[in-house]
């Protein structure tokens, strides 16, 4: 007798526990952009935790490759007010409870496909977790821009990693994740 009611205490306990290896819900959606590959990185984490869809915010025309050409690029567009447009994606963000919104800090906003993403997206209602990686300057005035540009949304604070750290986060993320699920 005491050992069934230990069984089931221990499956209440763990159908309760926050710490699951995994989650799902199917409410949930991922949603990044990465000129590098850190940011990328910090979604697939977060990708193998929840167990959801995962979408890419790709410019029509790609950033270049290299550093100072993508820096004269993003300012070229900052300055011009310039929202360039994305590869079209097959995704309807009404049908989500909960994004996962990552990008790279870029002169400490948005870069400017992402604030297009957010323009060309119906977001109202909806909840967006920002992530981001930068190069140690911290967020800046990106998530005031989420808001900005998704006006009709709530939007908690953004989790933050330096670049050189993003490669030692994955238990940081996994943490980061189970807080915002409790
Ligand atoms: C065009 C450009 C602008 C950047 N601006 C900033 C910045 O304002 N502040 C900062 O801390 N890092 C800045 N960085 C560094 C990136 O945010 C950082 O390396 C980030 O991890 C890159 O993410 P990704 O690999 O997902 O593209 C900039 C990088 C680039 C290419």
């Amino acid at each position: 007798m005491m050992k069934s009611l230990s069984l089931v205490c221990l499956f209440i306990f763990q159908l309760f526990s926050t710490n699951a290896q995994t989650m799902n819900n199917n409410k949930t959606l991922i949603i990044y952009f990465s000129h590098s590959g850190n940011t990328k990185q910090i979604a697939e984490w977060v990708q193998g935790k929840i167990n959801t869809g995962i979408v890419l915010i790709e410019p029509e025309i790609p950033y270049p490759s290299g550093y100072q050409q993508t820096i004269d690029e993003m300012s070229r567009q900052n300055k011009g007010k310039i929202l360039p447009s994305f590869k079209k994606v097959d995704v309807n963000i009404q049908d989500y409870d909960t994004i996962f919104f990552g990008y790279p800090v870029w002169d400490m906003r948005l870069p400017p496909v992402v604030r297009t993403f957010l323009r060309d997206n119906d977001f109202s209602g909806k909840t967006i977790l920002p992530f981001n990686s930068h190069a140690g300057y911290g967020t800046g005035k990106s998530v005031s821009e989420i808001k900005e540009f998704a006006p009709k949304a709530k939007v908690a604070d953004a989790f933050s990693i330096k670049d050189s750290n993003v490669k030692d986060a994955k238990k940081e993320v996994e943490r980061w994740i189970n807080q915002m699920f409790e």
